[in-house]
């Protein structure tokens, strides 16, 4: 099957830091590094590696072929990424050093995406393929709309979390994917429990405690893997890459959730984003530390 991707492809420019800089203060970096990353770019390469048949649909600048070739290297259908007259998005990712990230976003070319090629592109899709979005192109609503019309399964990643979108999200749901602060936040701006939302599963990211997957039915606890972290920036993305890819390729909820949660323990040890997120084999092979 496939998983359709409406999603952001940033170039990340990483800068560690011995501490998160504060409000007027300028502070030196210790080493800097360019990547491709986007939290839609993230999980679409997570998926690709694995194991599923990954389409993007987005856009770069002129000035970002090469993010759109990387993402093709690594195994993303590409056919369906625009390139525009506008900038590529980037990120400005600082790292401090126990892993802790401060992001700061440019949408460019993220925020352009036609709505008339989401449709055209999702056409081809059909039951039991899956679509996935998160908060960092236009046209998640109209995609998510057409998608579940033609019997897709509809994914949010609710990132950069904004109660304002995912309530507007909420009623074409099928699976929601959130962290803990923003499950706080929905449930004080929707004032309801996550348990009473209607959306089939709903997978709460825990960080160091683990995860949580509230289903029809079921409310199951996963435990964390015991790692040292140096950078925790895309470690979410890749965990929603291999549960999507993992659910595409059969593996039941529980299952897709503990490979996800290998795969994200292993890329929080690593700096970077897109280009370190492990493979199948990698993750498969990978217990903890
Ligand atoms: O989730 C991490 C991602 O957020 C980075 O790759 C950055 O580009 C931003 O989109």
């Amino acid at each position: 099957m496939t998983i359709f991707n409406l999603g952001s492809i940033n170039a990340d420019h990483v800068y560690c830091v011995p501490h998160l800089p504060g409000p007027g203060e300028t502070l030196a970096a210790t080493s800097m590094q360019t990547g491709l990353g986007g939290k839609g770019a993230n999980m679409s390469v997570a998926a690709a590696r694995a194991g599923s048949h990954v389409v993007q649909i987005g856009a770069v600048g002129r000035d970002g072929l090469w993010a759109k070739n990387r993402l093709l290297e690594y195994g993303v259908d590409t056919r369906h990424i625009a390139e525009l007259d506008v900038p590529t998005g980037h990120a400005i990712i600082t790292v401090d050093d126990v892993g802790e990230n401060a992001i700061t976003l440019f949408s460019g070319a993220n925020h352009q995406i036609s709505e008339d090629s989401i449709a055209r592109v999702l056409s081809s899709g059909s039951t039991g393929d899956i679509f996935v979005t998160q908060n960092e192109t236009n046209a998640q609503v109209i995609a998510a709309k057409i998608g579940s019309k033609l019997g897709l399964r509809i994914c949010y990643a609710a990132a950069p979390f904004d109660a304002n979108a995912v309530k507007a999200m909420l009623p074409y749901l099928d699976f929601l994917i959130l962290n803990s602060v923003e499950a706080q936040q929905l449930e004080t701006a929707l004032d309801v429990s996550i348990e009473e939302l209607e959306v089939a599963d709903i997978v709460i990211t825990l960080g160091a405690k683990g995860a949580r997957w509230v289903g029809r039915e079921i409310d199951q606890s996963f435990d964390a893997i015991k790692v040292d972290p140096i950078d925790t920036t895309g470690a979410g993305d890749t965990f929603t890459g291999y549960v999507l890819a993992g659910l595409d390729r059969g593996l039941t909820m529980g299952q897709s959730i503990s490979l996800a949660m290998r795969a994200a323990a292993l890329m929080v040890m690593r700096m970077g984003t897109a280009d370190v997120i492990p493979d199948l084999k990698e993750v498969e092979e990978f217990s903890g530390l």
